[in-house]
């Protein structure tokens, strides 16, 4: 095998247009994660970069479906991502952004240099476009009907009834999202990159040459390049993205899937201006590893498309691996961000703070590595339960409060070593070469369990020769076992901390030791007798049934709604519930508007005055879009009473107005039917 100086890892860029959930961690950044602490535990040079992908037509949809600017939602989403992902412990050496400057200045000039060196061919396609919006319409903002199964909803991509994939011009009755009208077609330039010619040397590069890749990536690439390839456009018509700063390319933006991989090296460059290092040794030394943590549905883009970039801008290491994962599964649904169902980061740190370790343990051990793979709460109750607090945390506690009740927390001297001390010593020194192994070749999971067998052992060890029954006649015998169980701990310090950092912590501050690189595991000798322990406290907390029952009831409710949603897509889903007591604190009345009139600074406000019975109250509502002030004097309302005055404009606001709102945005005003004296309470 190859011998590596330095390793460039990254995982892939998350979109920045909504929060980060489990399926994210499961795939992508806890395999990565595991993989480079222990990296770094071996001492090893190694730069793990990451950063938020902020351009593409996502965020675009998403910024028009919440009528922000892009800009906004990017800088929105990419604060929440990164906060979850410093909470959970991954631990990149940067978290870059892809709207950042030196990022755009990178891809950029990238382009320009491949264009100028001719690796482009330029060519000329019929596209749809919206007159109206004077835009070109990517694909994914044309709808129509599904020439496959009739379906009237279809993207110009794919079809998500039938799930076939579609080009644009193939759907009947297409229509612009931007504007609902039938788009035209016009003829528009774009660059390719010519895969087509690169299929001899990704054959040999990658067929030929990385034989030894997870066999679920390998297939991939291979059904891919054996059903040929065409040159792929690297530019689009859109207004969110990074010019093409070329001659020819106004009006255009660099692909998303060009421009992103690119961040990876921006990234580095970051990290390397703000830690005095130099990124082109590890983007360009042949010593370097480059391995890229990803999803399956990123295999393309990092195995075929971002190598041949490289490959032809020239100079640069290409992926050694690329240890893509399936998918997670959520209770058996498969997770889906617009139908809400996953288990967003920020939202497990509120429900379930301070249980990081047992979301990674349990992603780990349920890892989708060779298949989709499925996360339910019943399961992840029974591994901390009955792994991580029955066996880790409870062996630990064992040895640390028996050491204190014998020993005053001194570690004891170990005496003459027995068969069954040598059985355990033996399983010390293999663990760590048996979890290396698995590291190694990319089997999370695996080395997962490793990890779990030395604990296993540990807590067998003292169940078998049972110390606290000894302690009268052999006291002797009894500092053996002890000294033996503190060093299997301080062997799970080392070992667990690339799995369970935050536990690898806090068992390091148990034991009272310093933090020992990875090599040191395996030994016997890692602390001396005498030394004084800190006192016992939990690794693990026991996860209670009510706890998963309020999680499993959460996703109950959501498919709840979207069931609804289904049924009635026009109307709004429905409120959490609210108790009596709750509702009873709200004063409503009939009211009676008596005056009404435009506020000059402002389009949407009218100011009202309403008798309400007892007295009159002037109230502000935003309703100048829906009815003039001559329309509304005398008529009856419904008004809440009780609302806190808000000082709006300088005007004090003494309640609020209710409208019922229509699928098309009408209001419509909410009335006594019949007659009902002006303060009248409503309940
Ligand atoms: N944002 C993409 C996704 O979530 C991944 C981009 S990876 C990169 O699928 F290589 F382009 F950065
Ligand atoms: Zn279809």
């Amino acid at each position: 095998m190859k011998q590596f100086k330095r390793h460039i890892i990254t995982s892939a860029l998350p979109y920045a247009n909504g929060p980060i959930h489990i399926g994210h961690l499961a795939g992508v950044y806890i395999p990565a994660d595991i993989y480079v602490r222990y990296l770094r535990s071996k001492g090893e040079d190694v730069v793990w970069v990451c950063g938020s992908d902020e351009h593409g037509v996502a965020i675009e949809l998403k910024a028009r479906k919440e009528g922000k600017p892009p800009q906004e939602i990017v800088d929105f989403y990419h604060n929440q991502i990164k906060e979850s992902f410093l909470e959970f412990g991954i631990s990149f050496d940067i978290y870059h952004r892809t709207s950042s400057k030196l990022h755009h200045k990178t891809a950029a000039d990238f382009f320009k240099q491949m264009e100028a060196e001719g690796k482009f061919k330029i060519e000329t396609s019929k596209q749809f476009y919206d007159e109206k919006e004077s835009q070109f319409l990517a694909d994914r903002y044309i709808k129509g009907t599904c020439p496959v199964c009739g379906f009237q909803e279809a993207y110009g991509d794919q079809c998500e009834n039938c799930g076939s994939t579609l080009s644009p011009t193939e759907l009947k009755f297409p229509r612009s999202m931007l504007s609902g009208e039938a788009p035209v077609i016009r003829e528009t330039k774009h660059w390719y990159l010519p895969l087509d010619e690169y299929e001899p040397w990704l054959k040999d590069w990658l067929l030929e040459g990385h034989k030894e890749w997870k066999p679920n990536v390998y297939g991939q690439c291979k059904s891919w390049i054996d059903n040929g390839l065409r040159p792929r456009p690297m530019t689009r018509d859109l207004n969110w993205g990074i010019p093409v700063s070329v001659e020819g390319g106004e009006g255009k933006v660099l692909y998303v899937w060009f421009d992103a991989p690119i961040g990876y090296i921006s990234a580095t460059k970051q990290w390397a201006i703000d830690n005095g290092k130099n990124w082109e040794v590890y983007w360009k030394g042949d010593d370097t590893r480059l391995l890229h943590f990803i999803g399956k549905d990123n295999i393309v883009f990092h195995c075929i498309v971002f190598p041949t970039i490289l490959k032809a801008a020239g100079g640069y290491v290409l992926p050694d691996n690329v240890p893509a994962n399936e998918f997670l599964n959520l209770e058996g649904s498969k997770i889906s961000t617009s139908r809400n169902w996953a288990v967003w980061l920020h939202e497990y740190l509120e429900d379930l703070p301070g249980k990081q370790d047992t979301l990674r343990y349990t992603l780990t051990a349920n890892a989708p590595e060779i298949k989709d793979n499925d996360f339910t709460w019943k399961d992840f109750q029974t591994r901390n339960n009955s792994e991580l607090v029955a066996i880790f945390g409870n062996f630990v506690n064992r040895a640390v409060v028996l050491i204190h009740k014998y020993f005053d927390g001194k570690l004891p001297e170990r005496g003459e070593l027995q068969p069954i001390d040598n059985e355990i010593i033996k399983s010390i020194k293999e663990a760590p070469q048996r979890i290396a192994d698995s590291l190694d070749q990319f089997k999370f999971r695996e080395a997962l369990f490793q990890l779990m067998e030395l604990a296993r052992a540990g807590n067998k060890y003292l169940a078998d020769t049972e110390p606290w029954k000894l302690i009268k006649e052999d006291k002797g015998r009894v500092e053996t076992i002890l000294n033996i169980a503190v060093q299997i701990s301080v062997n799970l310090s080392i070992l667990c901390e690339p799995f369970l950092p935050f536990t690898a912590e806090k068992l390091i501050s148990i034991l009272a030791i310093e933090k020992s690189k990875w090599s040191a595991a395996g030994s016997i000798d890692l602390t001396e007798s005498g030394h004084q322990l800190n006192k016992a406290a939990l690794l693990f907390e026991k996860i209670e049934d009510k706890e998963v029952e309020a999680q499993v009831n959460k996703l109950l409710k959501t498919k709840k709604m979207n069931e609804q949603e289904k049924l009635t897509p026009n109307l709004p889903a429905l409120k959490d519930e609210v108790v009596f007591d709750d509702f009873i604190k709200m004063d409503l009345r009939v009211g009676e508007i008596k005056t009404a009139q435009r506020l000059e600074k402002s389009n949407k406000l009218l100011k009202f005055s309403v008798d309400m019975g007892l007295e009159t109250r002037t109230i502000l509502s935003g309703v100048a879009k829906h009815f003039t002030p001559e329309e509304m004097i005398g008529k009856r309302v419904t008004v809440v009473a009780n609302l806190a005055p808000r000082k709006i404009m300088g005007i004090e606001s003494q309640g609020m107005l209710l409208f019922a709102e229509n699928s098309d945005g009408k209001l419509v005003m909410v009335s006594p039917e019949e007659d009902a004296e002006n303060g009248a309470s409503i309940s």
